[in-house]
């Protein structure tokens, strides 16, 4: 059976129109007739009116994407010849990977699915779920076979959410497919959008290891560096200083010590290890750069109230205040911040706490966290403020202003490094 492979015939549909099916969806909606479909009726709702709450998309670029139309009916896609999945891929409590979202878009393309059609995965997943996972939920449901009948593709996201130099267009791609033609047929129909350039991938397992072991990389990488900011804490010394020093090296690389919250770099390399726990190999650097990249909230918390101490502030009862609540500067994504372990810790020392976030949404962190961000902090108020999230709102400010929120004697924790040397009492 012969696929579409004709980019002009080619008619798209995207499936999860988050932080990245949305600006993919636009790109391509410019281009050629594409649907966007999303379980989530809100939210198609409001992308229906120019509304994006991701803040990715501006609406009178949503206007651009001409041949877009967004829908939560399954009917609509059935005209689609080759779909794209941009679902989330979550773990669970336990740290393994949750496949459901995954696994729900691959029945609803089983239902949708034609002769001939080609689905292309762009979720983040450990190398095989595509094959070993995805297509045989498509297989089942939809009776026909794998590479006969249907082919697959696999094609990472590379975007930065809140990064406006680094769009969707901008960013190189890596592309592959099932066989080599549907390889070739993929990597031409991202290059119809992405001006960057693609990188054909020798197969989807590669493609799908490809993407993981990018933010496993950060994540070990920042592991590094936040140990090493913990050992510098304990020997006085300046851990910006010692990086400083140190990245005057032509292949020393530029990481910064911080929380890694949100659902990529603290997510995805418990995919890989999964895996490779699954293939019998107990991944030892991986996990252990989690754990202590997972530790750092609590690690804060206790240098904080040990400068407390030094600054002779009472800390049971003490208020704090804490800037920034979401997982990243500069963007409302609240999933997986790592700020709440900051804040948990807190409470155990009765210290009682004001989150300010002008990006979050109030009612998602009541939701998610039973945290209620104030509409804004009370001046002289706090013993102690911390810049959790470095929002360019509040480091435009500078310290003069942070320090207006806090009472005569209180500590400013700059975690962010986004304040001058000197200037916070406390840095990470
Ligand atoms: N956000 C990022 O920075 C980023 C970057 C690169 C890769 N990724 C990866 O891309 C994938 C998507 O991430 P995201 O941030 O866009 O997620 P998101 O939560 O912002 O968006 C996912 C969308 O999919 C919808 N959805 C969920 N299940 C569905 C289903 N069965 N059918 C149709 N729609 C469904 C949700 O309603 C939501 O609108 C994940 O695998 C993530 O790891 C994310």
């Amino acid at each position: 059976m012969k696929s579409v492979m004709n980019l002009d015939r080619t008619r798209l549909g995207i499936i999860g129109l988050g932080y990245v099916g949305l600006p993919l969806a636009v790109e391509f909606g410019k281009k050629l007739p594409t649907i966007g479909f999303d379980t989530n009726k809100q939210r198609i709702e409001q992308l229906n009116t120019g509304i994006d709450l991701t803040r990715e998309v501006e609406s009178e670029l949503l206007s651009e994407a001409t041949h877009l139309s967004f829908t939560t009916d399954l009917d609509a896609l059935r005209d689609c010849n080759v779909y794209i999945v941009t679902v989330p891929t979550p773990i669970d409590e336990q740290h393994c990977p949750d496949l459901t979202p995954l696994l729900k878009a691959s029945e609803t393309l089983g239902k949708v699915i034609a002769q001939g059609d080609i689905v292309i995965y762009e979720s983040t997943v450990y190398p095989g779920a595509t094959e070993e996972d995805c297509i045989p939920v498509i297989e089942r449901v939809s009776g026909l076979t794998y590479n006969t009948d249907f082919f697959a593709g696999y094609s990472p996201e590379r975007i930065n959410p809140g990064d406006k130099e680094h769009r969707v267009t901008n960013i190189k791609k890596v592309t592959s497919g099932s066989t080599p033609e549907i390889a070739e047929f993929v990597d031409r129909l991202y290059s119809k959008v992405i001006t960057a350039g693609t990188f054909q991938a020798s197969s989807i397992r590669v493609a799908e290891a490809a993407k993981v072991i990018e933010n496993t990389q950060r994540d070990v990488n920042i592991a590094l560096i936040n140990e090493l900011a913990i050992i510098f804490n304990r020997l006085n010394i300046d851990t910006e200083e010692v990086l400083e020093a140190a990245g005057t090296k032509w292949n020393f690389l530029p990481f910064r010590p911080g929380l890694v919250g949100g659902h990529c770099i603290g997510v995805d390399p418990y995919y890989l290890t999964h895996k490779a726990q699954q293939a019998g190999y107990h991944p030892e650097v991986i996990l252990s750069g989690r754990r202590i990249n997972d530790g750092m909230g609590a690690y804060v918390a206790g240098q904080l109230i040990k400068q407390m101490i030094k600054q002779r502030i009472h800390v049971q009862g003490a208020r704090v205040l804490i800037l920034g609540l979401t997982f990243k500067e500069n963007c409302p994504d609240l999933r997986n911040t790592r700020v709440v372990d900051i804040i948990k810790e807190l409470e155990d020392y009765s210290i009682t706490m004001d989150v300010y976030d002008p990006l979050a949404s109030k009612d998602e962190a009541v939701q998610e966290y039973g945290i209620r961000p104030v509409d804004k902090p009370g001046k002289g108020s706090y013993d102690a403020i911390i810049l959790a999230v470095g929002h360019r709102e509040f480091c435009d400010l500078g310290a003069q202003q942070l320090r207006a929120w806090g009472k005569p004697i209180h500590v400013l924790y700059d975690l962010k490094y986004a304040l001058p040397r000197g200037e916070a009492d406390l840095r990470l």
